[in-house]
């Protein structure tokens, strides 16, 4: 058992203990003068306190942007941070700083140290020529408030990544990684006031602890970290599932895709491009890199958010979660999950440990629509998920499910909808008549994101966008089979 947490900055090691485990990272770095790291807007959304995290992964260090305002000490625990001041000659990253100062990429300066640390994570990982596309995607997450954006992607594509090597030639990664590999081995305990911190290694161990009240199990806690910096949240006691090797797994059966509690955002979108390119594209847009590189499913679903946006995806494909209590573990599909307003079906003493994504079948076409004001980083307006399925060479419709978000106390699954659509014939009228009736039926209420009746017009539009689009893919694959057969 340890009573610390250890973490390398810069290269450097600290071991925490007592009030400074408890901090954010950006007050941890500002409070120890490494002030390149800007706070603004402390929720996640600006990018101007960007950093890079450096997590052990197949015994190399592998490094992601992450949002310091919203991370907090504890959960960096193994991990090796580097920011802006690490920045040096030898990893070549320096020529991302040069190329923003060559293409006056800073104005303010102040969002300039988060948009360099965003530029040298695509820069490392870059395996071709950086195109615009790619610098526009990695900074998804990093606010220009004077509207710079013209010369900052520049510098972007202006880096010559063939001179920016991985952090491995700068730092002694080795000796970290060795570190890294004892120190994880046992669980942590720390507690300073009234504030306690549990990071057990065993997930058993962490099934205990969550039997006590006002314990809070939580895996990244990405929105954790806002609800604390915005003082709605006062959590005493905090339990992490990081030591826990086995939720970090993914994998797949002839059935399922089968997603640990901590697995990232980031690498679940890679692991599904292939797979379910749909929600791939979703997850394109789910949130910033910064954010899906520390987020989970796990925590999407767990947060229980009427505009949870994996959730349509995960209703309309019957996915189903692992719940593990001290009676051992449940599957639940998640259509009989959500109870009401963030209401679920999970006694205080479970947790979700793996989701079971059920995998595509063969001649169904499968759509989700995300709309928001903006297209990336942004709250969802109305989310939708339509899964079809068309009687072997009819017009019939043999199966559908329709989920929609932001239009009611939870994700709701359109059963109404579904059952006037099932065994019609598949054409515009149906939908746009079903998708009348589903308008009518929903309880969506106006705020900064929409008008009730702007979201009743969505949720009417999207049935027959959903038909659109659907024939489109049918066609398509009618003239790929017809082309087959002809060849
Ligand atoms: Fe804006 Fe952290 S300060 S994302
Ligand atoms: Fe900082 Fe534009 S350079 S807001």
């Amino acid at each position: 058992m340890r009573d610390y947490i250890v973490l390398y900055l810069n290269g450097e090691r600290r071991k925490l203990r007592g009030k400074e485990v408890f901090m954010t990272l950006s007050d941890y770095l500002r409070s120890h003068l490494l002030t390149g790291t800007k706070v603004v807007c402390e929720e996640g959304d600006c990018g101007a306190c960007t950093v890079m995290k450096g997590d052990l992964v197949s015994n190399k260090l592998d490094y992601k942007t992450i949002n310091s305002c919203i991370t907090f000490m504890h959960l960096l625990d193994c991990s090796h941070i580097v920011t802006v001041e690490g920045l040096s000659k030898a990893s070549g990253a320096r020529k991302v700083q040069d190329s923003m100062v060559e293409c006056h990429g800073a104005q303010c300066g102040f969002c300039t140290p988060g948009i360099v640390m965003s530029l040298v994570d695509m820069a490392q990982a870059a395996d071709k020529k950086i195109t615009e596309k790619k610098v526009k995607n990695c900074l998804a997450g990093n606010l220009c408030r004077c509207t710079g954006y013209d010369s900052i992607i520049k510098a972007g594509t202006n880096i010559d990544f063939n001179s920016v090597k991985n952090f491995s030639s700068q730092f002694a990664e080795d000796q970290i990684i060795k570190d890294f590999s004892v120190e994880s081995k046992n669980s942590i305990e720390i507690e300073f006031g009234e504030n306690k911190f549990y990071a057990p290694v065993k997930l058993s161990d962490v099934i205990k602890l969550n039997q006590q009240k006002e314990m809070l199990v939580k895996s990244s806690a990405t929105d954790l970290g806002v609800q604390i910096n915005k003082e709605r949240l006062f959590p005493k006691s905090r339990v992490s599932l990081s030591q826990v090797k086995s939720l970090y797994e993914i994998s797949q059966n002839e059935d399922f895709i089968i997603v640990g509690a901590k697995v990232s955002l980031t690498i679940l979108q890679d692991y599904v491009e292939e797979i379910i390119p749909e929600f791939y594209e979703l997850l394109k847009i789910f949130a910033s890199p910064q954010i899906k590189n520390a987020a989970t499913l796990v925590g999407n679903i767990a947060n229980a958010s009427p505009i949870g946006d994996t959730i349509p995806f995960l209703m309309v494909s019957q996915s189903e979660l692992e719940l593990t209590g001290p009676n051992g573990k449940r599957r639940v599909n998640i259509n009989d999950f959500y109870t009401g307003y963030k209401q679920m079906d999970m006694s205080q003493d479970e947790l979700i440990t793996n989701v079971f994504i059920r995998k595509p079948v063969k001649n169904e076409v499968l759509k989700l629509y995300k709309v928001s004001k903006r297209k990336d980083l942004d709250i969802s307006c109305v989310t939708a998920g339509f899964r079809l399925k068309l009687k072997d060479e009819s017009n019939v419709i043999e199966s559908v499910d329709i989920a929609l978000g932001g239009v009611g106390a939870t994700v709701l699954k359109m059963q109404d909808s579904e059952h006037a659509l099932l065994g019609k014939d598949y054409k515009l009228e149906e939908f746009e008549k079903t998708g009348a009736l589903a308008s009518k039926s929903i309880a969506p209420m106006s705020d900064v994101r929409g008008s009730e009746e702007y979201r009743r017009i969505l949720v009417r539009n999207m049935y027959t966008k959903f038909y659109l689009d659907s024939s489109v893919i049918f066609k398509q694959s009618e003239l790929q089979a017809g082309a087959s057969h002809e060849s």
